[in-house]
């Protein structure tokens, strides 16, 4: 039999690779998407006749519910946050009903509708924020320093509380940073990949940062969503680090990126106090031990690689090569 998956947040970085990799396990994909007055399916333009899309938010009940009636998933992964940190210093009401009671919102429309549907929750390594211990394991207390972060932690406790309560199949993963050449332009890798593609093809001549000590812990997003399927085939629900173990700034970063392209960074970065943050997370590092053990996932991108992989294809998208997709 086909198993069905509903990926809310489909047109983002993750739910185009998660999309692409579920097709590729034999999944019929159901995709929600919000309304709006422009189209934002660029990340799933290439795979619009392998996939339905359909329409619900994350901020109304009634649409979800009606949702699961209709198309009866298997597998829900849910994907759809406001989940750009300084957006949440400015939009700390939406980040938290998105973010957060987003999630109540669709566990209990899976507890209403079909208590078997399997559920994924896209926790993240930023519930860890001031970290009170290194590595960060599934064990290690929880820190936020972002209405982001306290949002994502609500999402994290009451998915645990609807398993514990209804014993729903809901898990969470809990990912540190992933990238890919997909990303975002405001995150901080995109940002930079993208800027040393334009400083190199003369479009530009500088590129301004923020914080270049903030060390995280990078992987491909390519590599990550095989995570989050393993997770829903387990017997039993659980919640699971994923993440490489590894941790780098962002200066290193940038040094990677420039001399990829033969530019030394330190001639075009420019530190600029508007992209600080109120509060900021310094260091993440996780430890992916149990995700290892239990689900038999490791990463498989180095740091370098990926850096490499994103200022490639930044080059090759402003020279008209490819359409952003590799
Ligand atoms: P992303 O690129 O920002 O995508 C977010 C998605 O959520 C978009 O498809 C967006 O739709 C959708 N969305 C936003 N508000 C919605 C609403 N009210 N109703 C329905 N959909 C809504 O995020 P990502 O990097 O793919 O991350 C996927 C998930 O993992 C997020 O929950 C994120 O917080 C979490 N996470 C990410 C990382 C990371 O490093 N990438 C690490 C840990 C956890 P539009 O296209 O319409 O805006
Ligand atoms: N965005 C951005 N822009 N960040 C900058 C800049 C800049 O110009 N300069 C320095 N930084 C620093 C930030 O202060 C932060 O410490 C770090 O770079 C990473 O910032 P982001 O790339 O915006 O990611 P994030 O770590 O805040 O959040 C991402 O990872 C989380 C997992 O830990 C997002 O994907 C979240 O949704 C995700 O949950």
């Amino acid at each position: 039999m086909t198993k069905r998956a509903l990926i809310t947040g489909i047109t983002g970085q993750d739910g185009s690779y998660l999309a692409e990799f579920l097709l590729d396990q034999g999944y019929e994909i159901f995709g929600m998407v919000r309304r709006s007055s422009t189209v934002t399916f660029e990340r799933i333009a290439h795979l619009q006749d392998r996939i339905s899309t359909v329409f619900a938010d994350l901020l109304d009940q009634a649409s979800l519910i009606e949702l699961l009636r209709e198309y009866r998933p298997d597998e829900v992964y849910n994907l759809a946050a406001q989940s750009f940190v300084p957006t949440s210093f400015s939009q700390p009401v939406l980040t938290g009903e998105v973010t957060g009671l987003g999630v109540t919102r669709l566990l209990d429309a899976v507890r209403l509708v079909d208590p078997t549907i399997r559920i994924y929750q896209a926790s993240s390594s930023e519930m860890f924020g001031k970290v009170v211990e290194v590595p960060q394991t599934e064990r290690t207390p929880f820190y936020p320093r972002s209405p982001y972060g306290v949002a994502k932690l609500y999402g994290h406790w009451i998915t645990i509380n609807y398993r514990e309560s209804y014993n729903l199949h809901a898990t969470s993963g809990i990912l540190f940073n992933h990238e890919s050449p997909r990303r975002g332009l405001e995150f901080v890798t995109r940002k930079i990949s993208h800027g040393v593609a334009r400083i190199k093809l003369g479009r530009d001549s500088e590129l301004r940062l923020g914080n270049l000590e903030a060390q995280r812990d990078w992987g491909f997003a390519g590599d990550y969503v095989k995570a989050m399927w393993l997770m829903l085939q387990q017997d039993q629900p659980d919640d699971y680090v994923v993440a490489t173990g590894e941790t780098h700034s962002v200066r290193e970063f940038c040094e990677i990126a420039f001399d990829h392209v033969g530019l030394d960074w330190e001639r075009h970065v420019v530190v600029d106090d508007k992209f600080f943050r109120p509060a900021e997370v310094d260091l993440l590092i996780g430890d992916p031990t149990h995700a290892k053990q239990a689900l038999g996932w490791t990463a498989e991108t180095s740091f370098d690689e990926l850096v490499r992989m994103m200022v490639d294809a930044d080059l090759d998208l402003l020279q008209g090569r490819l359409s952003g997709l590799s």
